[in-house]
């Protein structure tokens, strides 16, 4: 069968540095499990815009669509953060999800039983926790017009950014968290603001028609977003899959990482609609970001970034057995006691990211000898 044709994006930061180490469990997988991959390399982010003068070359977007999957390492950093907004690295990630049409990011936030005592909550809240946030990813307030800075008749600045969702928006994000809910526990939590937001009121009304009248056997509940960060803290194990718009999906996702134990733990999916041929364009990429306080000094979490390729292999090609090995791999490396500086407990070894790579890569030879 013809190659599965991957594009790699590590963009800045840390990203080429657990980038590096995804690269290593890719070779692993060619020669031990028969799965070869073709793999192109591009540049997005800063590094882009370095290079080629803008963060989201056409010649980027034109390689993610022609590419089976995407993985995506992180983009941004103080060297860029005073540039106008076209021009900031941030807009290759932006560009990518909205080009693509890659309108649901699936978050997975699950705790490993070995870090359920590296939470910053008590074990017994967080063991056990396996929540998927759904959060939109095409729409919303990252893109509403009308946006920008202006000056009012006083000669004052006003910023201005605007939450705009359409009917079809909310159904096609919620239609795939009813669909997953019905692979895991069958409950959905809808998230939103329909007390003081008029696209919140929309998002409610449309979720509870399509609920309706496809997935009434799933179970569906509403609840502000704000009383969802306060859940997500106090009681996260009574949530099954979340639905967010891209703006609070954006933030209960990174509150549910620390959950998790760190930040460097969580992996995501953006997937588009299966078009005619049966496919979608699908990148994967860590939830944090290129983490500048500390690119540079080896000592990245490469976790997020290896378990976005296992849920590529799941998603994107069906290789649920090799995602599974990938999960367990790093599992079994944490059992194990070595711990990423982000996740350093005492007791514990303390590994820089290529001895964390190394480490998954032993405990795939182990698990699959
Ligand atoms: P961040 O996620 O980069 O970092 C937040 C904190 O978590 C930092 O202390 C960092 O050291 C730590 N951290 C993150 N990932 C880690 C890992 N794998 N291992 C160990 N520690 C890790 O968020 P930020 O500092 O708010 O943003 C930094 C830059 O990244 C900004 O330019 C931002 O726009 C960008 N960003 C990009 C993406 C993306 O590319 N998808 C996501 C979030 C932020
Ligand atoms: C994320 C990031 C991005 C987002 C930024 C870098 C554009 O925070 O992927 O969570 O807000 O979507
Ligand atoms: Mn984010």
């Amino acid at each position: 069968s013809a190659n599965k044709k991957l594009l790699v994006l590590p963009g800045d930061g840390i990203g080429p540095e657990v980038m590096a180490e995804v690269r290593r469990v890719i070779d692993w997988m060619g020669r031990n499990r028969r799965a070869s991959f073709e793999i192109v390399e591009g540049l997005v982010g800063g590094a882009a815009l370095d290079a080629e003068g803008t963060p989201c070359p056409d010649k980027t977007v034109e390689a993610a669509r022609d590419a089976d999957a995407v993985l995506f390492g992180s983009v941004g950093g103080p060297k860029w953060d005073s540039l106008p907004f076209d021009q900031r690295p941030e807009l290759g990630i932006l560009r990518l999800r909205k080009d693509l049409g890659l309108f649901a990011n699936l978050r997975p936030a699950i705790v490993f039983d070995p870090l359920a005592d590296a939470s910053s909550l008590k074990q017994d809240v967080v063991r056990g926790l396996d929540v998927m946030i759904v959060r939109e990813s095409t729409g919303g307030i990252y893109f509403g017009e009308p946006r920008g800075v202006h000056t009012d008749s006083n000669g004052k600045r006003v910023g201005i950014d605007t939450e705009v969702y359409s009917e079809d928006e909310i159904a096609r994000v919620a239609r795939v968290a009813f669909d997953l809910a019905r692979k895991r526990r069958n409950k959905v939590t809808s998230t939103e603001k329909a007390n003081v937001m008029q696209s919140g009121r929309l998002w409610r009304a449309v979720v509870s028609e399509v609920h309706k009248a496809e997935f009434a056997d799933v179970e569906l509940e509403h609840m502000y977003a704000d009383n969802a960060a306060m859940q997500l803290c106090s009681r996260p194990k009574q949530f099954d899959v979340i639905l967010a718009s891209n703006l609070f999906g954006d933030v209960l996702s990174d509150l549910a990482a620390a959950l998790t134990g760190s930040l460097g733990m969580l992996p995501s999916a953006t997937l588009g609609a299966v078009g005619s041929n049966g496919k979608r364009h699908a990148l994967y990429e860590p939830i944090h970001g290129s983490a500048p306080d500390i690119a540079g000094k080896g000592i990245a979490n490469p976790s997020a970034q290896i378990l976005s390729f296992a849920m590529l292999l799941r998603w994107s090609f069906g290789m649920e057995e090799d995602a599974r090995l990938i999960e367990r791999a790093v599992e079994q490396v944490l059992a194990g006691g070595l711990r990423t500086a982000d996740i350093m407990q005492t007791g514990k070894n303390r590994a820089g990211t290529a001895e964390m790579g190394a480490a998954v890569l032993r405990e795939l030879d182990r698990l699959s000898a």
